[in-house]
């Protein structure tokens, strides 16, 4: 075993025999303009896999996702299906089956919670199908189809927090990546989040990659586990290893693991921005709405 700090294989999960990942990056870079915030990350989600990045504030995760969604450039390889996907744009990734739950929401404010939900499913062509799974949706989230006609803007955290799932599941991706669903909401609402995450995977088989603050909750879901420390992955390895092996968790998740909340340091601006360029521009729409 590494010692903690060292980049430590922690009993990996190989994918199985012949399984071409859903996702891999090798390598991966990205950052901001001159700064370089991801140092070359390795990681891989296979078709039906629940895989969490978890890291402290600021180590990196909003980019992680923002530069799979294409959100942003990179360097380094991002494989779809086992493709290198070489300068997508983000409404690609959505189109190759890579959705997004952004940090913050960006649910559309002034837009009733229908109006959301068919926003999401711009890249579908049948009406019929994009109806039937938005009344699919209202008995998943019973508290959205009560509220179907209000605008987001008047929704609860827990609810706009739920219709940001259920937007992004819109689009029938077969990997959504969720970026810190539980921030600052209460721990039964959380509970039920993660209840429909899971049911998600294993009813449709739905590939989740879950970047988390919260190691208890993510840990309890998935089967792998990535750490980010600074950009870079300090260890990775099963979830079932890190759930029970005490010394691991104290030496890796110790600062992580009574679920912390941040809110309120995010800039709701880039959530707009990159919500719009991932579901909208190539509408014309979403000029002038409002964050809820
Ligand atoms: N738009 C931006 N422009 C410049 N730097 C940024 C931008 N967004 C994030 N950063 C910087 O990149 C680093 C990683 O930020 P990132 O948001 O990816 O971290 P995070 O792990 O998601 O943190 P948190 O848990 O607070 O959401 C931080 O140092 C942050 O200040
Ligand atoms: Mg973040």
């Amino acid at each position: 075993m590494s010692t903690p700090g060292s980049a430590a294989q922690i009993p990996l999960a190989p994918n199985g025999p012949g399984q071409v990942p859903l996702l891999e990056l090798r390598a991966l870079r990205a950052g901001y303009g001159a700064a370089n915030v991801l140092h070359g990350i390795d990681l891989s989600v296979d078709p039906d896999e629940v895989v969490v990045v978890l890291g402290a504030n600021g180590a990196g995760k909003t980019t992680l996702l923002r530069a799979i969604a294409s959100l942003i450039p990179h360097i380094g390889d991002i494989c779809v299906d086992g493709q290198v996907v070489a300068r997508s744009r983000p409404d690609d990734m959505l189109r190759r089956g890579v959705g997004l739950v952004p940090q913050g929401r960006g649910t559309l404010s002034e837009l009733s919670v229908r109006d959301n939900l068919r926003v999401g499913a711009v890249s579908r062509a049948s009406g019929r199908e994009v109806a039937a799974d938005i009344e699919r949706w209202y008995e998943v989230f019973p508290q959205l189809g009560k509220r179907r006609g209000q605008t987001a803007g008047t929704l609860s955290g827990g609810e706009q927090q739920m219709l940001a799932i259920a937007r992004a599941m819109m689009a029938r991706p077969r990997l959504l990546m969720c970026d810190e669903i539980s921030m600052g909401l209460a721990p039964l609402i959380v509970t039920e989040l993660f209840g429909v995450l899971r049911q998600l995977n294993k009813e449709s088989g739905t590939a989740l990659l879950l970047v988390e603050q919260n190691a208890e909750l993510a840990l309890d879901i998935a089967s792998r586990v990535y750490l980010l420390e600074v950009g870079s992955i300090a260890a990775s390895g099963d979830a079932a290893t890190f759930r029970s092996n005490d010394a691991i968790r104290r030496a890796y998740l110790g600062y992580l693991l009574r679920g912390t909340d941040h809110g309120g340091d995010f800039s709701r601006s880039f959530v707009l921005r990159d919500y719009i360029r991932i579901h909208l521009c190539a509408r014309g729409a979403g000029a002038g709405h409002r964050l809820s």
